[in-house]
Formats: C-alpha cells, structure tokens, sequence
C-alpha cells in the first residue's frame, strides 16, 4: 500500500486529501457501484516511471471475484491497452507485463454454469491480441489469476450434526461441529453451497432446516432454510467446493467410505488434502 502523490485518488477523480470526515470524498466509481468504470491516474503512472529504484513492468485490473461474464474481461483488457498505448506516447511506458485479474468463477450451486478455463483462455486472449493489434503494441507477457477456481472443487467439508431446535411458526435449527470460523463466508455475506445429508446420500425425502455453526454467534448460520434429507445427529453434512476458503477437511476415516456415501457425486470430486 502506498499513499499518493496526486490530486485525484487512483481510479476516481475524487480528490486526494487527508485529515477531512471519513467518506466525504467519495463517488460511484470509488463506492464500486456496478456500471462505473474505473479509470488509471495518469499522474500516479507518470510519478512512478519517473520515480529511481521503481520499475514500471505492467497493468494490473481486478475486475472483482467471480465473475461469471466474459465480456468484462474483453472490455478490461480493451482499457488497459488504451491506457498503455496513451501512457507510452505520454510518458514512455513500456507494458511487459498485463493481467486482467481474477477470479474465474467456479459451480457452488446446481445450476450454475461458469465459464470454462478455456472460454477464459479464448476471451482474454483474442482481447489481448486485438488490441494490441488495434492500439499499435507489441504482445505483452500475459498474467492471469484465476484465483479459487484453481481449489475450490478439489474439496468437500465434512460437518457431523449435533442438536437440533424447532422455533415454532419460525424455523428448525440443526447445528454442525463448525461454522464460522472455517466456513466465513456464509455468515459473512450469506454466499450459498451446494450441500448433501453425506450419510443419507440416497435419501429423497426433504425437510427444510437451517444449518447453525458452533460458536454461540447469532450470525453462525452455513445455510438458511435448506432443504435436505431429515438430519439426525451424527449425520454427517456435506459442503461442496469449500477447499478455496480455509475449511479444514474433515475427511473420514479412510477414503472409501467417503466415495461410498458420495456415490453419485464423486466422479466430480478430487479428495485433496489431510485429514482434518
Ligand atoms: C487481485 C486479485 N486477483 C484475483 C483474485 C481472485 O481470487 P479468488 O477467486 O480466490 O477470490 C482476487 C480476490 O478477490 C484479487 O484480489
Ligand atoms: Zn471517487
């Protein structure tokens, strides 16, 4: 993190000032309003080439993570190149270096579709040389960041039931040997997984219930009115894709039993990892 120099903030041209209130100098593009569009300092990219000991090899883009879209990562790609080509008949930047950011977006529900590596691969690159093509620059040295799509599949968290609560008119509560603090983003911002009774795979009868974590916080919830086959304690309750969040795999006693309970779910899951 560095602090400025400028006039104007990094993306915005709000004005660069310290020691006002919190949040006076503020706009749509700098509050991440979705339909605004960011825009590089020129001044900031001037200083640091002109800075010694500071090598200027790229332009970076976060386009925000996941993001199911393609046509943003086009679009991203067409602005960097604009900004490069600007900044390099401005200021002599030479752009060795671009990524268009992260991350790919991966299948937490059913129904899902992201894009395929390959789709990615497709999109990003035709922008790359289009542009590069129509902007008058040589190839740069592509960097990507696909971010949790590299993990994310590659682990299923294993939670065992413990009690369970009925708040008449209100709803079930059934509460896991986990929660917030290995799986924060459900309770963080209410992010939703595909899940499954692992001990009643088979199972098609379906009960609505929420799933409560084990640390005593009111907002310790993995899942809010689900609908899962009857849970009982000792079950054992599956989240897909949660290798990319600091879950510890609680994976069972060896892996056979595991691939027998997932039976219809294993050929898209690679167990990684140890043992909780
Ligand atoms: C600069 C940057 N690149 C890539 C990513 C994508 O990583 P992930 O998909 O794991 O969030 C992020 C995270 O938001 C990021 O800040
Ligand atoms: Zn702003």
């Amino acid at each position: 993190h560095v602090q400025l120099s400028t006039r104007t903030k990094m993306f915005c041209g709000c004005e660069l000032s310290f020691g006002k209130e919190p949040n006076v100098h503020t706009c749509p593009i700098c509050l991440g309003h979705p339909g605004t569009l960011p825009v590089p300092n020129a001044s900031a990219v001037r200083q640091a080439l002109e800075m010694p000991g500071l090598e200027v090899v790229g332009l970076h883009v976060h386009l925000g993570s996941p993001l199911f879209e393609l046509e943003p990562y086009r679009e991203a790609v067409d602005v960097l190149l604009a900004f490069a080509a600007e900044m390099g008949k401005k200021h002599g930047l030479k752009l060795d270096e671009l990524s268009p950011g992260g991350g790919f977006a991966v299948q937490y529900m059913e129904g899902q579709a992201p894009p395929a590596i390959g789709e990615y691969a497709e999109a990003i690159v035709s922008g790359l040389t289009e542009g590069c093509r129509k902007h008058g620059l040589p190839l740069p040295r592509l960097i990507i960041e696909p971010g949790r799509a590299i993990v994310a599949r590659a682990g299923v968290a294993l939670y065992t039931v413990g009690a369970s609560k009925e708040v008449p008119g209100v709803r079930r509560f059934v509460s896991v040997d986990g929660g917030i603090a290995d799986n924060i983003r459900p309770p963080l911002y209410e992010s939703q997984y595909s899940a499954l009774v692992a001990s009643k795979a088979l199972e098609t009868r379906r009960e609505r219930v929420t799933i409560a974590g084990r640390y005593c916080e009111s907002g310790d919830i993995l899942m809010r009115d689900a609908d899962l086959a009857p849970l009982d304690a000792g079950d054992s309750h599956a989240f897909f894709c949660t290798h990319s969040n600091e879950v510890r795999l609680k994976l069972c006693e060896g892996s056979e039993d595991v691939e027998e309970y997932f039976s219809h779910w294993i050929s898209r899951i690679v167990y990684a990892g140890t043992k909780d």
